[in-house]
């Protein structure tokens, strides 16, 4: 049994949590607010095929020290989990880096959807939690932008009944705005190529189809208001639309390449700072769903090329809940707001039964972003300088008590 002595829950009550456990602890948690272990349903743990950035022996420890006990990753690995067979390998990479690990978190796979491969999605409906279909290019090689690839997806996900995430930037307009910044050296350009009207394009065009084939669609990390405004009007329309942000949508902007550089370089790509006050009022009024971080880890020296050589993408999994604590403690959202961003809307929409495990955070507690504390093997954050409010400080995993602050397994 673990027994948490004077915790208190998010409206203030102060009590004490027992937890079934084969372990004994007696954590005096006076100070210490209960919340559930968080979900990230959006990461990109690079196994296989890019471990060098990240494995899941690094990024199962920089979850839980996140606050997650859950996470779903993504398919744009190398080779791409677009079969039942290299859903199953992953499966097993994963298992045996979990053991070495010693943080066995939970998690669930994504499959991408790919035009040579529709047959499979079958054999994976059990094994999956939701399929994903990038409508633009990212990292890695999965793309279906033609209608024909579309429409059959959606046709074949509401015939299985399986929840469909997209990457929603339109693949053509892309290309098209590319073509204008030809050999920019300038990071700013990313999001002249990658505009808000790139990933309203898109969205529309997956809530279409959403509404054509009554298909279950959950978009994500939207970044724009006109996105916003095209979710809450299909949601209006009762058209079945969720939709997910992501932490560096709401925390940085397109003046964040001044500083970042190349590590300010994502997809979406960041927006104008008055996206930023949209997303916050779109998760005030429920409009934004879920939270993601979209762990995307690269290397510091990748993302320290010229524009053009650098990949998109920035790690996220180990900042995310201190910066919404940090949000929540200026008054931009609260802690419910968190609850139901990371966990409980989460398990509603990719259909998860809730568990017993729980995080407990320090809502006083300040620490400043340092590289040499992370665990992503990366190795650093868009964040590192900035102090932040609010930080996990024990979770409790499958009946096991772990010490954040020590860094150690109790
Ligand atoms: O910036 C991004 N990085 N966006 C994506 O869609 C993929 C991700 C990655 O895997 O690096
Ligand atoms: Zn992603």
């Amino acid at each position: 049994m673990i027994i948490l002595k004077n915790v208190s829950s998010i409206t203030g009550e102060v009590f004490d949590y027992e937890i079934a456990s084969d372990e004994t602890h007696i954590i005096d948690a006076k100070g210490l607010t209960l919340l559930p272990g968080l979900i990230d349903p959006h990461v990109h743990f690079r196994t296989p095929g890019h471990q060098y950035k990240e494995n899941w022996i690094s990024a199962s420890k920089a979850a839980l020290f996140g606050g997650f006990t859950t996470v779903f990753d993504m398919p744009n690995t190398n080779p791409a989990t677009v079969t039942c067979q290299r859903l199953k390998e992953k499966k097993e990479l994963i298992e045996s880096q979990l053991k070495e690990s010693g943080f066995p978190l939970r998690y669930h796979l994504y499959f991408g959807v790919d035009k040579k491969h529709f047959d499979e999605i079958e054999k994976v409906k059990k094994h999956t939690i939701a399929l994903k279909i990038f409508m633009g290019t990212s990292t890695g090689d999965l793309l279906m932008d033609d209608d024909s690839s579309l429409h059959a997806a959606f046709a074949l996900a509401s015939a299985h009944d399986l929840l469909v995430c997209v990457h929603a930037e339109d693949e053509a307009m892309i290309e098209e705005n590319t073509k204008k910044y030809l050999g920019s050296k300038d990071f700013k350009t990313h999001s002249m190529i990658r505009t808000p009207e790139v990933a309203r394009s898109a969205a529309k065009q997956a809530i279409d189809l959403a509404q054509l084939y009554n298909t279950r669609l959950h978009i994500l990390h939207v970044s724009s208001k006109e996105e916003i405004d095209c979710i809450r009007e299909a949601k209006k329309k009762g058209i079945q639309v969720t939709c997910e942000t992501t932490p560096h949508h709401l925390f940085l902007n397109t003046d964040s390449y001044e500083t970042l550089k190349g590590q300010a370089q994502v997809n979406p790509s960041l927006k104008e700072k008055q996206h930023q006050k949209y997303l916050f009022e779109a998760i005030k009024d429920g409009v934004i769903d879920t939270i993601g971080s979209d762990h995307a880890p690269h290397t510091k020296e990748e993302k320290a090329q010229e524009y053009g050589e650098t990949p998109s993408g920035m790690p996220g999994v180990e900042t995310t809940l201190p910066l919404l604590l940090t949000a929540a403690s200026e008054n931009k959202l609260n802690i419910d707001d968190i609850v139901r961003l990371c966990s409980t809307r989460i398990q509603e929409i990719y259909r998860l039964a809730p568990n017993d495990d729980v995080i407990l955070v320090d809502l006083e507690m300040k620490k400043t972003v340092d590289d040499s504390h992370l665990n992503t093997k990366c190795g650093w954050s868009p964040y590192s300088g900035t102090q932040l409010k609010g930080w996990p400080v024990y979770a409790v995993m499958k009946g096991v008590l772990y010490n954040l602050r020590e860094g150690a397994i109790c």
